[in-house]
């Protein structure tokens, strides 16, 4: 799934979280957005999935115009993603979860038998909490997960919704050092067909996953490049990187 953004503004009061920004994200590629506190990545993301509408400019997926489009249907055609802020459900456990997002899915345009949709689910939970080396945390109650082991479980929710295109909003915030390899190998062996924007500030992060790097500074896309390129550009050096090399 292909994205772009086409001159997008948006405004609050005198601020503007994003001017014109021209983003283009390819199909299947892994882009990261970076930038400095209030630089207007969580406001893009807002604007891509339809939290937000702008005040001006396109949002296209796919080479259409879904700029109108509600949250809802971009979810179905295949936009998940996840939050600075926790969204699991506090009381349910792990498996409870993400049993809510793949029965969503398995759901939708499809008359499945109760019993068998349960097993099915079932399956799944287990496969999933496998693959992201969390089988132990099936039946801990959310709001007794560790701050990192959450964040991964938030992961595999966005991930449990099958989508074409994957928005992560800093999802390797407070993580150890295990925890966010982890995480980076779960990312790394997404299918291809996959797309993913991933905001992050941990640039070793960046530089492990994406293959373009986008970089916003006070709503304004300042430069857009491969990992190389970005770090060789100075305005991205003194803006963000302090002006280390
Ligand atoms: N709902 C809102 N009302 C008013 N101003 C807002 C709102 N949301 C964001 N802003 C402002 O827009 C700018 C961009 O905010 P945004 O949250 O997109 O930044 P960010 O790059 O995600 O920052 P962070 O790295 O801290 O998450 C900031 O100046 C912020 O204060
Ligand atoms: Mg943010």
């Amino acid at each position: 799934m292909n994205l772009s953004t086409n001159s997008v503004t948006v405004r609050f009061g005198a601020v503007a979280a994003l001017q014109n920004v021209n983003v283009k994200v390819a199909s299947g590629e892994r882009r990261a957005v970076i930038g400095p506190n209030g630089a207007g990545k969580t406001t893009l993301f807002d604007v891509i999935t339809g939290q937000r509408r702008p005040t001006s400019g396109k949002v296209l997926i796919d080479d259409a115009d879904v700029t109108g489009f509600t949250v809802w249907r971009r979810a179905r055609l295949g936009l998940a993603r996840t939050f600075q802020r926790s969204t699991l459900f506090a009381n349910l456990t792990v498996a409870e979860n993400l049993a809510i997002a793949i029965r969503s899915r398995l759901k939708v345009g499809s008359r499945i038998w109760p019993g068998r949709l349960e097993r099915e689910v079932g399956a799944e939970v287990s496969s999933r909490l496998e693959m992201a080396r969390l089988p132990a945390l099936r039946h801990r109650l959310a709001w007794r997960l560790g701050h990192g082991e959450r964040r991964i479980v938030e992961i595999e929710l966005a991930l449990a919704r099958d989508p074409r295109l994957l928005l992560l909003d800093e999802p390797m915030a407070g993580l150890s050092g295990a925890e966010r390899e982890a995480a980076v190998t779960r990312l790394r062996a997404l299918p291809e067909a996959v797309t993913v924007i991933l905001v992050e500030h941990d640039l070793d992060v960046v530089f492990a996953i994406a293959q373009r790097v986008s970089v916003l500074d006070h709503g304004v896309l300042i430069a857009d490049g491969t990992p190389a390129e970005i770090r060789a550009n100075r305005r991205v050096q003194e803006v963000y990187l302090g002006g280390a090399d």
